[in-house]
């Protein structure tokens, strides 16, 4: 009888943990920037101008640091020595900073679920991030995390998708990465957990972050198109739970770019890549069907700037360089 209940009170503690709500603020979002691929040892010439928009939050989009280690040691020192830096550290004070990882602060190029380390590289991100204690993100397995932003009819949910911790093997070819028909992305329980975190959301704008891009699936390197599977079932999921404004970001490709895809069953979807802020592709000359405006190849950051003042939210997108110019924008979505 014991064993009975004892085995219902986990379980029932189990329930509890994953329909727990990641956190919320009533702090009202109209700009947002981004970024990533930052080398936390060299030049980086993009945060003060980042800090002069005075962005209401900063998001990572993975390879924010350069770990490529299994040492923890060696790990938490470049984190270290990223937070260390005075013009991050002003960012860091003026503004909520948020992030998700990518393979090189994961710990090893282009690496999933195979990766031994990942969960002492998972804590060491969120105290990094400084990812609230009381975070249910702590609880689970991975990184990732969802933030409700605003109130009413203004609410913003950025939710950050882990495409590290559970994902199947990337097969290789020579250079070439090639699809992996069956594998997952995401694992059950994150898939999950996000079904949770979009149906019935009553967010006016979704932000659904992560390294790799997920439009995008013509160039030969890292993509969600890697996994049509998973790919789509995220699609299905979109046009199932119906959130209203997804705007995807992806980060990884030291190319900064915004591209658009019509989803049957669900409208349209926006990817904005912004990657790059330390060292960048400067010879890509990237094709893509699905881009919208330039294909940014030197150094960048990305602004988000949403307009409230319709009926409905306006946004507008950006890349900027380390002058900062624009680059690409400003490109308006969800008109
Ligand atoms: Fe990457």
């Amino acid at each position: 009888m014991k064993k009975f209940l004892l085995s219902i009170i986990t379980l029932a503690s189990l329930l509890i943990d994953s329909q727990a709500q990641d956190l919320s603020y009533s702090k009202e979002l109209t700009k947002i920037a981004i970024g990533s691929c930052n080398r936390e040892n060299a030049p980086q010439l993009l945060w003060g101008h980042i800090n002069s928009h005075n962005p209401d939050l900063w998001i990572w989009l993975g390879d924010n640091i350069y770990g490529d280690t299994d040492d923890m040691a060696v790990m938490k020192k470049k984190y270290d020595l990223q937070k260390s830096n005075k013009e991050y550290q002003q960012l860091i004070s003026n503004t909520h900073v948020l992030g998700i990882w990518d393979d090189h602060d994961f710990g090893r190029n282009d690496a999933g679920k195979e990766y031994e380390k990942r969960d002492e590289s998972r804590d060491l991100m969120f105290e990094f991030l400084d990812v609230p204690k009381d975070s249910p993100a702590w609880k689970r397995k991975g990184g990732y995390q969802s933030y409700t932003f605003g109130e009413g009819d203004r609410k913003v949910k950025v939710i950050l998708v882990d495409a590290r911790y559970f994902r199947d093997e990337q097969l290789r070819e020579g250079r070439s990465y090639v699809v992996n028909w069956e594998g997952d992305v995401l694992g059950e329980d994150q898939w999950k957990w996000l079904e949770n975190e979009l149906t019935d959301s009553d967010a006016a704008v979704h932000i659904i972050g992560n390294g790799i891009q997920f439009i995008t699936d013509e160039h030969r390197f890292e993509k969600w198109a890697n996994f049509p599977k998973a790919r789509q079932r995220m699609l299905d999921l979109f046009a199932k739970t119906n959130p209203q404004n997804v705007l995807m970001l992806s980060g990884d490709r030291h190319i900064s770019e915004v591209t658009s895809q019509y989803v049957p069953g669900y409208g349209m979807l926006y990817d904005f890549t912004s990657s790059g802020m330390t060292h960048s592709y400067e010879s890509s000359t990237e094709y893509n069907s699905h881009r919208i405006g330039n294909l940014i190849t030197s150094k960048s950051f990305g602004l988000i700037n949403i307009d409230w003042s319709g009926y409905k939210p306006v946004v507008f997108l950006e890349s900027r360089g380390t002058e900062n110019e624009v680059l690409n924008g400003p490109i308006k979505i969800f008109e």
